[in-house]
């Protein structure tokens, strides 16, 4: 999430420093901030809202004189977006300084040890107690006390610290986010990312989890989490500044594809507690909120409303609480049979889409309890719903969703495995085994992404066919509805979803010689009828596409081209099955000449009825 710059030199550190920030816009954020080394110690300058409002902020300070700073730019997790919980946080007595990117797990029990301690808190922030912790363990040496504050933490972070009295120092180090650091001659930088060093240099190493750096104008020392010094390879950026804002990715649609082993593992980190179980206390999802529940609603649009298709196979078959999903455009107006005794989920990457909202409050005021799924912090959704579960997919900027979504579908499968266990529809046991699975699921999708390569291939057969069918049943087809409108909307490719076994009822007459048809097969115990229904496409002509977790033997009369995954429990293999479609949208809208991260006709947020 959000980015994080430093830099340490001779010449001043302002202007660098914001021109790092403005070059991380572009990962989304709601505040930014510096602090800098000044003569008699530290200054600490920062607001909500935009870099250009910090600017104007630092220049009505007046001439600063500093040539070693931190910045950043936060996009909140924990604590309202504000100028107090805008990063950086100092340390009581004013000397350290710090920022962070991700999330800190274990925040209360630290922040409540150091409260015990005298330690009085500025914001609501989990970092603001990193802060403290590193001041704490502070005595003089910066490495030694971030090796310190590091084996207290739990969670993910990138960090970066200032102190008044190691003059042209930066602190750093990562786990489970990114950071640089940038190398130029007798200056060099820290970075969430490459172009916000590309103002000083094009060299910079890596930092690898658990490593801790120390940099200076001169000198760039890493250790291990032992304390050990690390060589580390200097690499030289190849490509020029406009690519690189996309992280070296020709869309945010395909950079944002491929971070979704992170946006499911960030999601779910939090969620399962200390005996493996699923976990929804801090959001209120807890107790017996789903014992007495009589109907469930789910409404969103779009792909938020595909995963909640998938969240009901899973909600249904694991909690047997029978589920209603709608499209919000349809729900708000249909006078729905809900009241208190219901619940209803509404699903929504930004949480200010409008027909979203209306379902949401027209729930609401016939007393069903609400729960928001939402992956914009402090959006309408999340403050209007009784109850919001975040996805920790981080800003999404193309405007076709995927790690959104695939976000969405990890808070799906705690709910349904939460409200099973209410229900005494599942054992600890079994709830546990299955949150192992869930822990797993992001290295299946790290591994599910090395399919891109030979979609792109299929990409190059197909691309200038006009029409495309994608089938699925059960799992299978709420992942083919969320395929098929990837193909709409980013390659404007004609393309419809059907449960395969109703193709017989009507759409079969469309097949021709040569329709690409892309069958989903995730499902053991479906396998053998998604066969039939294959087959028989297959015997009218199309060309198909398997994609599939079987080892079923695969002859040329089912299929042209097999896509194989990886296995997962059923329910969940939405997760993977969605990826080579997303993969052969982006391709064949690339080989089609299409505007990928902002589609004609198409908007982010879509804030009207
Ligand atoms: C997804 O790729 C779409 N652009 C769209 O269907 C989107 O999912 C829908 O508009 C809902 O948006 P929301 O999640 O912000 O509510
Ligand atoms: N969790 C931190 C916060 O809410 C950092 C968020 C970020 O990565 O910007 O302040």
């Amino acid at each position: 999430m959000c980015g994080i710059v430093g830099f340490t030199g001779k010449r001043q550190a302002v202007p660098v420093l914001l021109e790092g920030l403005y070059t991380l816009e572009y990962r989304g954020y709601d505040s930014a901030g510096v602090c800098l080394q000044v003569k008699d110690g530290l200054k600490t300058i920062k607001t909500k809202g935009r870099i250009k409002v910090l600017e104007d902020k630092i220049a009505g300070q007046g001439e600063i004189s500093s040539t070693c700073g931190i910045g950043h730019t936060r996009w909140a997790t924990h604590g309202a977006p504000s100028d107090r919980n805008s990063h950086p946080h100092d340390s009581m007595d004013g000397r350290v300084s710090l920022v962070h990117n991700g999330i800190i797990e274990n925040y209360l029990e630290l922040r409540s040890r150091l409260t015990e301690k005298g330690v009085e808190f500025k914001s609501d922030t989990d970092t603001e107690a990193v802060a403290h912790l590193f001041a704490s363990h502070f005595h003089g040496d910066g490495v030694a006390a971030m090796l310190d504050t590091c084996r207290e933490l739990k969670g993910s972070y990138a960090l970066a610290v200032i102190c008044a009295d190691n003059k042209g120092e930066l602190i750093c180090t990562r786990h489970d986010n990114p950071l640089i650091v940038g190398i130029g001659e007798g200056e060099n930088m820290i970075a969430s990312d490459i172009p916000a060093i590309m103002g000083i240099t094009k060299n910079f190493i890596v930092i690898d989890d658990g490593e801790v750096v120390r940099v200076t104008p001169d000198r760039v020392e890493v250790f291990d989490r032992n304390g050990a010094p690390v060589t580390k390879e200097v690499q030289t950026v190849n490509w020029d500044i406009e690519g690189a804002q996309k992280g070296g990715y020709d869309h945010f649609m395909i950079k944002e594809i491929m971070e979704q082993p992170k946006a499911f593992k960030d999601t779910v980190a939090l969620r399962i507690n200390e005996k493996g179980l699923p976990d929804l206390g801090a959001e209120g999802v807890t107790g017996d909120i789903f014992k007495n529940i009589r109907n469930i609603h789910i409404v969103a649009c779009g792909s938020a409303y595909y995963a909640g298709l998938a969240g009901k196979v899973a909600l249904e078959r694991l909690a047997r609480i029978p589920v209603i999903a709608n499209v919000a455009s349809e729900f708000r107006y249909s006078d729905p049979i809900i009241d208190k005794n219901d619940m209803c989920i509404v699903i929504s990457q930004s949480g200010e889409t409008a027909d979203t909202l209306a379902a949401l409050r027209e729930a609401k005021a016939r007393g069903a309890v609400t729960v928001a799924v939402v992956n914009v912090l402090a959006s309408s959704a999340a403050r209007e719903a009784d109850h919001v579960i975040y996805t920790w997919a981080g800003p999404e900027i193309a405007v076709a969703t995927t790690k959104a979504y695939s976000a969405q579908l990890a808070v799906m499968y705690l709910l349904a495995l939460e409200a099973a266990r209410q229900r005494g529809e599942m054992s600890d046991e079994q709830a546990a085994s299955y949150c192992q699975s869930l822990k797993e699921m992001p290295s299946l999708i790290e591994k599910t992404l090395e399919v891109s390569g030979q979609i792109k291939e299929l990409a190059q057969l197909y691309y200038k066919q006009n029409d495309a069918f994608f089938i699925g049943r059960g799992i299978d087809y709420m992942a083919a509805q969320e395929g098929s409108l990837k193909l709409k909307e980013i390659a404007y490719v004609h393309s419809e979803a059907y449960a395969g076994g109703e193709l017989k009822h009507g759409p079969i007459s469309l097949i021709e010689d040569g329709t690409p048809v892309i069958a989903l097969a995730c499902d053991e115990s479906l396998y053998e009828k998604q066969i039939s229904n294959i087959k028989s496409v297959k015997a009218r002509g199309a060309r198909v596409i398997l994609i599939t977790n079987g080892d079923f033997d695969i002859d040329p009369d089912m299929c042209d081209h097999v896509v194989k995954l990886p296995k997962c429990p059923y329910f969940m293999s939405a997760s993977l099955s969605v990826i080579p479609a997303q993969f052969l949208s982006y391709y064949i809208g690339v080989f089609r000449g299409c505007d990928i991260d902002k589609p004609r006709n198409l908007a982010k947020s879509v804030t009207v009825e």
